[in-house]
């Protein structure tokens, strides 16, 4: 059997694959933040389709910290229910039911990705959907032109710090099995992170442990509200990339990356999730437009295996990842633990399945739920002639 579907074990809990849906966020929620029919229907055929564990898209913790009127919550015991029935309904099907905690700090208050992606505005508000002033590390912009955001103080840090502790709270209520918190792509915790968007002069700047500060407060704060047995994760943009500078050596480094997921382990984190990018840019996908740089395969890998080999720590992939060969690759080759699949489930939501089947691990479609499969082994059998 391949790596790509052999179980994996953190804490108390197994992971029937390696595969995860990787966090996307839809931008259609329902009134404040709720889960709609759309959500589930989303994610509910990640798990038909065999993957391993399916994530949500950011669950914002605070409403100051939404991206856009559209982004899901979980600031309030009203998100949790909706969010339950995706989760029972992926667990049915065999899989594991992943949530991911968010605030997007500096990128809050802006438009759907197609609507614009810029700041909301007087045409948004006259359509009921007024703009807010975010908060952030430093009253520092990330693009010209977007919001000015407020300097969180000491006190906004402290209550946002229990706001994520109730966010896990409520995640573990929902019946999530493993959480993810976001601390990457230019977003709130990134904001704290990185030395080109952090400008404090108090405990939560300067030096890195200074800058660390809050999102090890985050994550004992998450751990407290978590249960002992199921695994916390957390997305690091491992590098900074900044598209003004066309450099990925600059601000943020991998060796940062390492300090941070020695804390982040000592705190109860049990894999880092490692992502790159966006300090700079509306997200970690417009690096790439705004340079001209075309995505290679695998681009992010090399951070996976940096942080898996120099701490001994388990760690997921993400990035242009394409097909289940490439994935078993990246496995046998020890560089991640877990493979997380984002636009390719999109095109094919059946990705894992037919993953299966390039590595000779699904025989006469015996993976398929079975109203499928059947059907399809029959095909087979009978052949299709011309
Ligand atoms: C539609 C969409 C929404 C996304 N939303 C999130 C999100 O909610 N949280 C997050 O951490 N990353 C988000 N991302 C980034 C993905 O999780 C992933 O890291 C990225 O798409 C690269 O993986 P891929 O090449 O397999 O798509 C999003 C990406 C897409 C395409």
């Amino acid at each position: 059997m391949s790596l790509l579907f052999s179980p994996f074990t953190l804490r108390g809990v197994t992971f029937p694959n390696r595969i995860v849906v990787a966090p996307m966020q839809m931008y259609k929620a329902g009134p404040d933040g709720v889960a709609t029919d759309w959500h589930f229907q989303h994610l509910a055929k990640y798990a038909v389709g065999g993957i391993g564990t399916v994530m949500t898209e950011a669950l914002i913790v605070h409403p100051i910290g939404r991206n856009t009127y559209g982004d899901l919550g979980i600031w309030s015991d009203d998100h949790i229910a909706p969010l339950r029935r995706i989760a029972e309904f992926v667990q049915a099907q065999g899989s594991l039911a992943a949530a991911q905690l968010h605030h997007a700090g500096p990128k809050s208050s802006r438009q759907r990705p197609w609507e614009g992606l810029g700041p909301l505005g007087e045409a948004e508000a006259a359509k009921g959907e007024p703009p807010w002033q975010p908060v952030s590390s430093s009253a520092a912009k990330t693009i010209e032109g977007w919001h000015q955001p407020r300097q969180m103080s000491v006190e906004d840090i402290q209550c946002l710090v229990a706001d994520y502790g109730r966010g896990a709270a409520r995640a573990a209520q929902a019946g999530f099995d493993v959480l993810d918190i976001h601390a990457a792509h230019g977003y709130l915790i990134h904001s704290f992170l990185s030395p080109v968007a952090n400008f404090r002069n108090d405990a939560y700047g300067g030096d890195i442990n200074g800058r660390m500060r809050f999102a090890l407060e985050i994550a004992e704060s998450v751990r407290a509200n978590w249960p002992d047995d199921k695994p916390l994760f957390f997305r690091l943009s491992c590098v900074d990339w900044r598209p003004d500078l066309d450099t990925r050596s600059d601000g943020w480094t991998i060796e940062d990356s390492f300090t941070l997921s020695r804390e982040l382990r000592a705190r109860g984190v049990d894999l880092i999730d490692c992502s790159s990018g966006g300090i700079r840019a509306e997200n970690s996908i417009m690096d790439f437009v705004k340079t001209r740089t075309k995505l290679k395969r695998g681009h992010q890998v090399p951070y996976a295996e940096a942080i898996r080999r120099e701490l001994n720590m388990p760690t997921m992939a993400v990035g242009v990842i394409l097909d289940g060969p490439q994935a078993e690759a990246i496995l046998q080759a020890g560089r991640a633990d877990l493979i997380a699949i984002g636009r390719e489930v999109l095109t094919d939501p059946h990705w894992a399945l037919h993953a299966a089947q390039a590595l000779g691990d699904d025989v006469d479609w015996q993976r398929w739920p079975p109203s499928y499969g059947w059907w399809l082994e029959l095909r087979d059998r009978i052949g299709v002639e011309g």
